[in-house]
């Protein structure tokens, strides 16, 4: 038995591939690095749905229909009360995404692709004291998430950004968010239980919760000069710093890399704060450094949170709602691996070891 069940194979899939030790990420037979530079969230969405819904699937129908999806989920966002108001983000579009009907068809996945996108700008206005704004139909995914927060239209810089990290978040084999959606699904549960299900075991800090912290480390840190001692007494106290190691890469995880690649544009175009960028520069490389030493043992990299936390920022998130932004991205990852369980029609059903006491005997 493996705590944690690591390098053990629970699922076939044709969705994504994860090579931990080349550093690579295969989306549907592309590589993200290919992937990341042209796809939009709709083609994410086309590539890794298509073959498993009721219908095949076109990017223009499926653009079409998620803007329609946008718009009709905003009536749920009434229920917005001010008990849920005092959850934090990605609790309350828990709560909300609960609410929906549980089927398993093309309709109810573009419901829930559309539920996170528009809540969670809508539960950020509302924590404002501000109304929330309706989508606009004819948008991109990210574009009409990135109008519903502040009501500007966004610049294209900003778009492609979104679009980047949605797409770049979108799969990745069997982490711990999507196992959890592949178990729900094995029973027979409809997309909304998988989804549900999903959102829950991605708020940890040990999987989707992470890149929050990752701002705190660096306001804590303040000066390049201060990273060193920081991140070692962070360490000697025992702590983990967030942003970095992985279950599955032992060398950096490529999809830092294109995050860290997605925000060039916005720094060329002044929509990032330049020294947040050489601080967090200066903090990786003390951070791999004092790893190396500490934990001679156990290759430890950057992941993908350390550069979500900036380009999150940059795009106008606050830090508590990044777990929210990541699970609009991954919803699309969670529907595809459940469709693709139920198609097998396998029931997920492992077994335990005993190891509590047994009765007397008599
Ligand atoms: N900082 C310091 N030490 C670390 C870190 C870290 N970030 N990550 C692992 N280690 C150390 C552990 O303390 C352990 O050392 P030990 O053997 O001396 O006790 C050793 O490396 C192995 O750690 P494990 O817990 O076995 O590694 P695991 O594969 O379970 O951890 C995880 C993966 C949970 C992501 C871990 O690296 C971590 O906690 N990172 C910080 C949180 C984070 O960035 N989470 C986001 C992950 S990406 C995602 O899920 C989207």
């Amino acid at each position: 038995m493996k705590n944690g069940l690591e390098d053990v194979i629970a699922a076939e899939t044709q969705l994504s591939d994860v090579d931990g030790a080349a550093g690579r990420l295969v989306i549907r037979g592309v590589s993200l690095d290919h992937l990341v530079g042209d796809a939009r969230y709709e083609d994410a969405a086309v590539l890794l749905l298509d073959g498993l819904m009721e219908q095949p699937l076109s990017e223009e129908d499926l653009r079409r229909r998620l803007g329609q999806a946008r718009a009709e989920i905003f009536a749920h966002v009434a229920a917005i009360d001010d008990g849920l108001l005092r959850l934090p983000p990605v609790d309350i579009m828990r709560a909300l995404v609960a609410r929906l009907s549980d089927a398993a068809d093309f309709a109810s996945a573009l419901r829930l692709l559309a539920a996170p996108a528009v809540f969670l700008p809508a539960i950020l206005r509302r924590k404002k004291g501000c109304e929330p704004l309706a989508p606009t139909p004819s948008l991109s995914q990210s574009a009409d998430i990135l109008a519903m927060l502040d009501g500007r239209r966004p610049s294209a810089e900003k778009v492609r950004a979104l679009d980047a990290y949605l797409v770049t978040i979108s799969d990745h084999g069997l982490n711990a968010s999507t196992f959890a959606s592949r178990v729900i699904a094995s029973t027979g549960a409809g997309l909304t239980s998988s989804v549900l299900g999903a959102i829950g075991a991605l708020k940890g800090p040990l999987h989707g919760g992470a890149p929050g912290p990752v701002l705190d480390m660096l306001d804590a840190i303040a000066t390049q000069g201060n990273a060193k001692p920081w991140l070692a007494d962070a360490l000697d106290r025992g702590e983990r710093l967030m942003g970095f190691g992985h279950r599955i890469y032992r060398v950096r995880d490529p999809r830092a890399d294109a995050l860290k690649s997605a925000l060039k544009p916005l720094i060329e175009a002044g929509e990032v704060d330049r020294g947040r960028v050489e601080l967090a520069k200066a903090v990786e490389q003390a951070a791999l450094a004092i790893l190396k030493e500490r934990k001679p043992d156990r290759p430890l990299d950057v992941n993908v949170e350390f550069y979500t936390a900036l380009l999150l920022e940059a795009l106008g998130f606050p830090r508590d709602a990044f777990t929210g932004v990541f699970a609009i991205g991954r919803t699309v990852g969670w529907i595809a691996h459940a469709r693709e369980q139920a198609l097998e029609g396998r029931l997920i059903r492992p077994r335990s070891v005993y190891v509590g006491p047994m009765p007397k005997a008599a």
